[in-house]
């Protein structure tokens, strides 16, 4: 399969040091190493990337630029005359986004004894939780604690995390991994029983639950199953493009769009879960994405509008293990516990050039550092990468390890031809993960009442950058929190008049600071024609 004679070169190299490179254990950087690298290789720090806001919550904060041309865009509204009289849908409880988020948050809120709906802008499942491959961490096994969880996710996020949310998300993982168990997830056990658990970049113990390397897809099917067999409602296709809020700024409901015909429609509710997802498709500073092909940013583009504040925005993750070749799958998730099964990084020359298990930032920028300074990347049709010696995974743990551990990754390039139990694979960092977004309390209240908010377009619960496995557990934890929160608070709230002045405020504040963007946002989905 790698039949370009550069690559072929270099994986000779490879071959040829991977019986001492499995030996080592390259150090792990200290705190100050750590910092000079990111500053210098890390996107994040690419200051001509990012831009000021000028209006709304964050007015003079610094954000990626593509985010900023969406939340100072237009909205899909202007012009558009919208009866807000009549109500197409109405319910106690309004979830928007149909992924692990929003479906936890509405078992719970089902379990509250109230109405809850789920609209969708794609189908139930799109969603990043679908993506996801390593695994959920929960502290749950002898010489582990919430404690060390925290310690480990707070040091990863750089000391940024909101700890009272944190806190929540540690000391709740055992029971989302009960929770998820009882409803039928299949976690990997043990035959007495025992749930495997594996280390994830900058874990100090085993804590990694996972169903192979489909954990994701495996923790969505059964809580959409769940959902199903409840008959809780759920709205395909059909996007949320702006909020209604009451004549007190109180969260009343959404706009709708239909994705196929157009039309838009009125959903009226108590209270409203936002559980929109990433951002990945925004593509940030060219980068390929590892998410699913709804992740817009749609959440921050409604919450900013009608006045709530972001945490976070300037912070995105690099997942260190893009796929890179072939093009086929640039950018697609190459799980971390290929690394946590046994394979390093490699660069052109056969160097192990870093230790596998550094947080994902860490080990990004290390990446980006050997193909861009260093010159030891592997040159690839859509630029450079480095090897990811997935050889060494049976070396080290006995054959078979790969087809029993790691089974969707050996599909997904046995589809290209390459076997990777004896051909090592060609990484760079994707675009995985939006470590800002909305900030809520830890009850899932964002600034705006009657607004809650879970999952991925939360900013905060992992500061500034996160660690793996602890997504599929905020969307669990969270997304239940959610969904108990805000059932409980629509049972004392009552509909006000449905307004959409914070539109009309927004557009006032874009015109005074002379802020004349025609882009049209929230995006909804991403733009793949050819320009020009
Ligand atoms: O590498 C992974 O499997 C990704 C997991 C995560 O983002 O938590």
């Amino acid at each position: 399969m790698y039949q370009d004679a550069a690559i072929q070169a270099s994986l000779k190299k490879v071959e040829a040091a991977r019986k001492a490179n499995i030996r080592l254990d390259p150090p792990r950087m200290s705190a100050e190493e750590k910092d000079a690298l990111l500053k210098t290789y890390h996107p994040d720090y690419r200051e001509s990337q990012f831009t000021t806001l000028l209006v709304g919550p964050n007015k003079g904060e610094k954000v990626p630029l593509e985010l900023a041309e969406l939340l100072e865009g237009k909205s899909r509204l202007e012009g558009v005359s919208v009866d807000l009289s009549k109500a197409d849908y109405t319910t106690d409880v309004l979830i928007i986004g149909g992924g692990g988020a929003g479906a936890s948050a509405a078992i719970e809120a089902d379990n509250n004894g109230v109405s809850v709906m789920i609209v969708t802008k794609l189908r139930m499942g799109d969603a990043n939780t679908m993506m996801a491959e390593g695994g959920i961490q929960a502290a749950d096994k002898p010489g582990d604690s919430p404690a060390q969880h925290f310690l480990d996710a707070y040091g990863g996020g750089h000391f940024a995390a909101q700890k009272d949310l944190l806190y929540k998300l540690v000391n709740e993982a055992p029971d989302a991994i009960r929770w998820l168990s009882d409803l039928g997830v299949e976690f990997d056990k043990t035959t007495d029983g025992t749930m495997i658990t594996t280390h994830g970049g900058g874990t100090s113990r085993k804590r990694m639950h996972a169903a192979k390397d489909y954990s994701g897809a495996e923790i969505m099917r059964t809580v959409r199953d769940e959902v199903l067999n409840r008959k809780i409602p759920v709205v395909d296709y059909t996007a949320a493009i702006e909020l209604l809020l009451d004549e007190h700024g109180r969260c009343t409901g959404a706009v709708l769009q239909n994705m196929e015909t157009g039309e838009l429609l009125i959903a009226r509710a108590k209270t409203v879960i936002l559980a929109t997802g990433g951002a990945g498709r925004l593509h940030y500073q060219g980068f390929p994405t590892s998410n699913h092909y709804g992740a817009t940013a749609d959440g921050l583009i409604l919450a900013y509008r009608a006045g709530a504040r972001l945490l976070y925005p300037d912070t995105l993750q690099y997942h260190p293990t893009g796929a890179a070749f072939p093009a086929q799958i640039y950018g697609a998730l190459v799980t971390e516990k290929v690394r946590s099964v046994g394979a390093m990084l490699i660069n052109a020359e056969g160097e192990a050039f870093m230790n596998p298990l550094e947080t994902r930032d860490v080990s990004a920028a290390s990446i980006i550092r050997e193909c861009n300074a260093r010159g030891k990347g592997v040159p690839t049709p859509t630029g450079f990468a480095v090897w990811l010696d997935t050889p060494m995974i049976e070396l080290k743990n006995g054959e078979g390890t790969i087809e029993k551990r790691i089974p969707a990754m050996m599909r997904m390039f046995a589809k290209h031809g390459i076997d990777i139990r004896k051909e090592p694979i060609l990484v760079y960092p994707t675009l995985h993960y939006q470590n800002g977004g909305v900030k809520i309390t830890s009850d899932g209240q964002t600034d705006i009442e009657n607004l809650f908010a879970a999952g991925e377009v939360v900013g905060g619960i992992h500061g500034r950058n996160r660690l793996m496995g602890n997504s599929l557990l905020d969307v669990i934890v969270f997304g239940r929190n959610a969904g108990r929160n805000a059932s409980e608070k629509s049972k004392v709230v009552s509909i006000g008049t449905a307004t959409l002045d914070h539109l009309s405020k927004f557009n006032d504040l874009l015109r005074k600071a002379g802020v004349h963007d025609d882009t049209l946002s929230p995006r909804l989905l991403p733009d793949y024609r050819r320009k020009g």
